[in-house]
Formats: C-alpha cells, structure tokens, sequence
C-alpha cells in the first residue's frame, strides 16, 4: 500500500473534509490501482429480473435455515439410543447419524451457494490491476482503505436487499445454533432425573435388580460361554477383570453384550498374596472376600483402563497418564493426576462358591463430575 506517492497527497484537514468517493479515487490513484473493466450487474434498478434473482439467493438462505432448524431437531430429538437389529426401533435408530450428516451438511451447501449466487448475481463486475509495494501502510492509505470497504460495501448493494439480508441472517443465525448445540447437546443431562437406574451416572451394571444374585464373569472373547469365578481360580499375587453376570440373562445376547462393553462396568478382581496388609477404607471394612479385592477398572482421572498391576508394591498403574492406585490403601491415588481412590466393589462367595457382587458400589465410578461429592 506505501510507497512512491504522488506528490499532491491531501494533509489531515484536507483528509477530513473528502467525501467517500473522493477518498476512493484518491486511494485507488494513490495505491496505482487501475481499473480495467467496471460494471454494474443491474444498470437499470428494480427490474422483475433483477427481483427474480434477489429471490434465488434468499431461497437458498432459507434453506440453510430450515435444514440448520431440521438438524437442530434431530438432534435433540431423534431416537438416538442403541437398538440391536432385531429390535423393532433399530431402523429409525440407524437414521440417526445419516439424518444429522444430511442436514447439518445442506444447511453448510446452502449458506455456501447462497453467498456464491449472491456474489455472482450482485457484486459488480470489476477488473482492477495494482503494482505490490512493501512496507506499512501511512494514515492516507488506512483512511482511504476504510472508504474503499464502505465503498465497496455499497456497490455490493446489499444494504438495500432486505430479504437478502434477512434469510442469510436467518440462514447463518440457525447455522451457528447448530454448531453450538453440537458440542452443548452432550452437557444437557440431567444427573439426578431417575438416579436409582442402573442406567444413571450413580449406578453401574453391578446394582442388584429384583434381588437376583450378580456373579463376578471372566472373558473369554465368546460371548455365550459364561465362566464364573470361584476362589480359587486365581492364584496368589494374580488379578484379573471381571464383568457382571445374571442367571436371567444366560443366552440374551443383547444382555450379555451390555453387560461386557458397559463402560463402567470392568473390574479388576485382586487376590493378594499371603501376608499381604491392607488398610481399609472407612465403612468398607468387610468390601473384601478373604485375599480378595475388587475395584473399579476405569481411572479416576479421566477414564481409562487401569489395567496394570505389580503384586509386589501393590499398585494398579493407569496407562493413559500414569496415575497409581495403592491396593495396599483401599486403592488411593499414590501418584499422577488422580486424586480419588478407586471404588471398591464389596463382594463375597455363595453357597455354590461362586464369587458375588454383595451390592453395586456405593459412590459413583470414574473420573469426577460437578454434581458427585466424593
Ligand atoms: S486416565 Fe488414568 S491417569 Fe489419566
């Protein structure tokens, strides 16, 4: 923009009393702007034509508004919860993703081609050729340039298009609604609506139901084979995850599928070796069976699996950030960013010498939350 000027550049006072299209020409001559080709696209206003065409770009504003209104719906509204195939919902289950794909991708197209018409229909048609100066620019160039942007604000002619202006404001306003509801859509929960569930954040699937009994399950990798733990199935020293297992659910695939991939169902099922004291947390003093401890598999930090234990220090190593759980100290955090101990689940051994969960555990697992005290 600086660089060699002509000498008869105005001074501030001269500046002031320019008009806009003084103040154009000055800075079009002073930045050696040449203009090649300028013309209006609708040398004659008013035309049928040229309302015609206003009409076009507001019709695709207005698609973009009514697609970012779709999107907003389906995605606060549509049936959105798993179903497996055999279920009668699965169906509009499975429109789910495509319909929010679908509309939140129109209402982007539609806001693109609105202001793509817009451009193409409107703008003036103009060639202009100008040498690259380096530098800075002074205070004539600035001045001039704000009113080259008005200027130019101006010709596009969108300040007189009110129906233009208005759907590409609705378009744009619906858009960014949907965009914030995307990230906010997930925070929208309401923690203590139903909290007895077994689905709500202060329950996992170990809470009895019905008073059936909850056995501790290994993984075998095949679903339908269910392998319960007895005592002595795990040496001294060994661990191992287990999941929760209920009579009523034998050959319920849908159940049995639930109840593995849960995400705060894991947990790691301890036996410590002989001589090996702990300190017990308060009010949980008989939580364990024996050698036998049991604590929530996902980190109190943020999630992960803590999968990893050393039987000689008694600590359970989380991978993601390297937090370390004492099972020598009812599972508090030794080490890395976790600061609560892991929950314990309190188990026992029935009548056949199976190991059960003898309650869900007693506060919420995982990492924090705003509405959890403990
Ligand atoms: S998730 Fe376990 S340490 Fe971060």
């Amino acid at each position: 923009m600086s660089g060699d000027k002509p000498n008869n550049v105005p001074d501030e006072a001269e500046l002031a009393g320019m008009s806009r299209d003084e103040l154009v020409r000055l800075g079009t001559d002073l930045d050696g702007v040449e203009l090649v080709h300028y013309e209006e696209r609708w040398p004659v206003k008013g035309t049928r034509a040229e309302r015609r065409a206003e009409r076009a770009v507001a019709m695709w504003f207005l698609i973009a508004a009514l697609s970012g209104v779709a999107f907003l719906a389906a995605f606060l509204f549509w049936p959105w919860k798993y179903q497996d195939s055999n279920s009668a919902g699965h169906f509009v289950y499975s429109l789910y993703t495509p319909i929010i794909g679908a509309t939140l991708g129109l209402s982007i197209l539609a806001l693109g081609v609105g202001a793509l018409a817009y451009t193409k229909k409107f703008i003036p048609e103009e060639l202009a050729v100008q040498q690259r100066h380096d530098g800075g620019s002074t205070e004539v160039d600035k001045a001039t340039v704000l009113a080259e942007l008005a200027d130019a604000g101006e010709r596009s002619t969108l300040g007189r298009r009110s129906l233009i202006k208005r759907t590409a404001g609705l378009g744009a306003g619906v858009f960014g609604l949907g965009v914030l509801a995307v990230p906010l859509g997930g925070l929208i929960k309401n923690p203590w609506a139903d909290s007895e569930s077994k689905d709500s954040l202060w329950h996992t699937g170990w809470k009895p139901e019905n008073g059936e009994k909850i056995y501790l399950r290994r993984s075998t990798g095949r679903m339908h084979e269910i392998a319960l733990v007895r005592p002595e199935d795990l040496d001294a020293g060994g661990f191992e995850t287990v999941f929760p297992f209920r009579e009523s659910e034998r050959g319920n695939e849908e159940a049995l599928v639930a109840a593995m991939k849960r995400a705060d169902n894991p947990v790691m099922l301890i036996r410590l070796r002989p001589g090996q004291q702990v300190i017990k947390r308060d009010g949980q003093e008989d939580f364990n069976y024996g050698d036998f401890y049991a604590y929530s598999k996902i980190c109190t930090h943020l999630g992960c699996p803590t999968s990893l234990y050393e039987q000689q220090t008694g600590l359970l190593l989380c991978p993601c950030h390297q937090s370390q759980f004492d099972v020598f100290h009812y599972g508090k955090p030794r080490f890395g960013p976790a600061t609560r101990a892991l929950p314990q689940l309190p188990i026992t051994v029935d009548e056949e010498g199976y190991l059960i969960a003898r309650s869900d555990f007693i506060e919420a697992v995982g990492p924090a939350f705003w509405e959890r005290k403990s």
